[in-house]
């Protein structure tokens, strides 16, 4: 077959071919936006294909999720965005009978395999920036409609309609962080923007484009800080206002995706001279532009339009105990359940900036190697990791080095987030090796991505944690 990712042909067959053959399918997934792109792609693809399933999902996978999910008595189970890490633990259930595991997903696997294995880690493709969970099940997915002998080219049979929440999922995965999805993302952006699901453009690189009114829209822009603007809902105001555009209408500031393309380099061209005047280097100011991707069949205006904002929503659902909201909207339900992700996602954009904010205020504490806070129960446990990226790229901490967050999980345990930069990985740094080892050295569990990891661990432990993490950075960066 020729699916969007050749490596990853020969595993996605077998794995399309199991799941065909199954009488019922339990779909298992994570609690985040890539996970909930992952069930709705596997969904559609099951559905489409005729094979009974229904879908779960875990705020973790560890071994009483899964021996819960053994009990359910599902024949075949597919994992979707987790599974490769904890696969030491499934063989147990698949060597006692429970149920065959078929497992799509792009996190570091763990030390066993499984037959049914798609993952591109396996082909010598990056985990954290060339596949995400979504992208994943989207290949499992695209295979699935070609054994099921669909030829017709068309989108929705073939399946290359989901290319957009594949998409969405990456996004939400930071995939896209250095400008662009590419590799093996960059080939399922391709085949969205084939079918006709997804726009790719050169634009503004700010977050909100669709949905915040631009003084919102700069206002609260992070990721590049230019001063008198960022932070500063006046500076923002006056600056557009000094423009010259006619960016008010009778309901009040207009969006960026109101605009027309002369006032939106009119816009641009004044933030960058703008940034330049007030000293930003160079090399920040060229993150001011991106590579955008846009859901062409969603309407303009929404959160779903924009891969970006679409997956913060899916967040907003899932990390609340309410993943069922963010895959009916994923699943195109826009009544009851898009109007309760929108009142889940102000709850979590207030979330987010308390906690920042709280970060902020309480400072961090720098190791030789690492730095970290512990919010205890002041952060949610399932936002913190999300928390520290924002705190790594605000003035808060040191961007050279990696940041580690802990939050309150239980009375006796611990959550461990960890997040650091392409630039350390590209040094030698691996968050994935340093909480599975801290963890496991410390009677907990972890693991993830080299950019990106998290771990579970004993309440008592967090400094021997910091202490131990310290050191296995140092080895990395040596
Ligand atoms: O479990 P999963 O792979 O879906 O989670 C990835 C997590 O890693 C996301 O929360 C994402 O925001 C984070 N990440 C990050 N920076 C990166 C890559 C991923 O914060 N460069
Ligand atoms: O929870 P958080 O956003 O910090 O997770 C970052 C990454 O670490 C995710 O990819 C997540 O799946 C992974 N992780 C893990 N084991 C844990 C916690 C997180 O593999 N115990
Ligand atoms: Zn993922």
């Amino acid at each position: 077959m020729g699916g969007p990712v050749p490596e990853l042909d020969a595993r996605a067959v077998a794995c399309a071919d199991r799941l065909r053959d199954a009488d019922s399918v339990l779909v298992a997934s994570h609690i985040d936006a890539d996970g909930l792109t992952s069930a709705a792609i596997a969904a559609s693809a099951l559905e489409r294909a005729e094979v009974p399933f229904e879908v779960v999902f875990e705020k973790q996978l560890d071994a009483d999720a899964i021996a819960a999910i053994a009990e359910r008595g599902f024949e075949t189970v597919l994992f979707t965005d987790f599974g490769s890490g904890q696969l030491d633990h499934i063989a147990e259930h698949e060597a006692s009978g429970a149920f065959t595991p078929v497992i799509a997903d792009h996190h570091q696997p763990a030390d066993a395999d499984t037959e049914y294995h798609l993952n591109p880690l396996l082909v010598g493709l990056d985990g954290s920036s060339e596949l995400s969970g979504a992208g994943t099940t989207y290949v499992l997915a695209r295979a699935l409609a070609e054994r099921d002998g669909d030829t017709s080219g068309e989108a929705t049979t073939d399946n290359r309609d989901l290319a957009g929440l594949a998409v969405v999922g990456a996004v939400g995965d930071m995939q896209a962080s250095d400008g662009e999805l590419t590799g093996a993302n960059g080939a399922i952006v391709a085949e969205g923007c084939e079918a006709g699901v997804v726009e790719e453009a050169t634009d503004l690189a700010l977050y909100g484009k669709q949905t915040r009114p631009l003084p919102k829209l700069l206002e609260y822009a992070t990721d590049v800080r230019i001063p008198g603007i960022s932070g500063s809902e006046r500076g923002a105001r006056e600056f557009l206002s000094g423009l010259g555009l006619d960016l008010e209408d009778g309901d009040g500031w207009r969006r960026w995706v109101d605009l027309d393309d002369g006032e939106r380099q009119a816009v641009a061209s004044g933030l960058v001279q703008r940034a330049v005047e007030r000293g930003v280097p160079a090399g920040r100011i060229d993150d001011l532009v991106g590579t955008t991707y846009t859901l062409a069949e969603e309407p303009t205006g929404t959160e779903l339009r924009d891969a970006s904002e679409f997956s913060t929503l899916l967040n907003a659902t899932a990390r609340y105990d309410r993943a069922d909201v963010g895959l009916a909207v994923c699943l195109g339900d826009r009544d009851a359940a898009l109007d309760r992700a929108r009142r889940l996602l102000s709850n979590h954009r207030r979330n987010l900036a308390t906690g920042l904010d709280w970060v902020k205020r309480t400072g961090v504490t720098g190791e030789e190697h690492l730095q970290w806070f512990d919010a205890g129960e002041e952060i949610r446990e399932t936002i913190v990791g999300i928390v520290a990226g924002m705190a790594l790229g605000a003035d808060a901490t040191r961007s050279d080095r990696p940041i580690i967050a802990f939050a309150a999980k239980s009375d006796t345990e611990s959550k461990v987030s960890a997040r650091g930069s392409h630039r350390l990985v590209r040094e030698g740094l691996d968050l994935s090796a340093v909480m599975g080892e801290a963890a496991r050295a410390l009677g907990g569990d972890g693991g993830g991505h080299d950019v990106a990891a998290g771990a579970t661990i004993p309440a008592d432990e967090k400094e021997g944690f910091v202490e131990r993490a310290d050191a296995i950075v140092a080895d990395q960066l040596g």
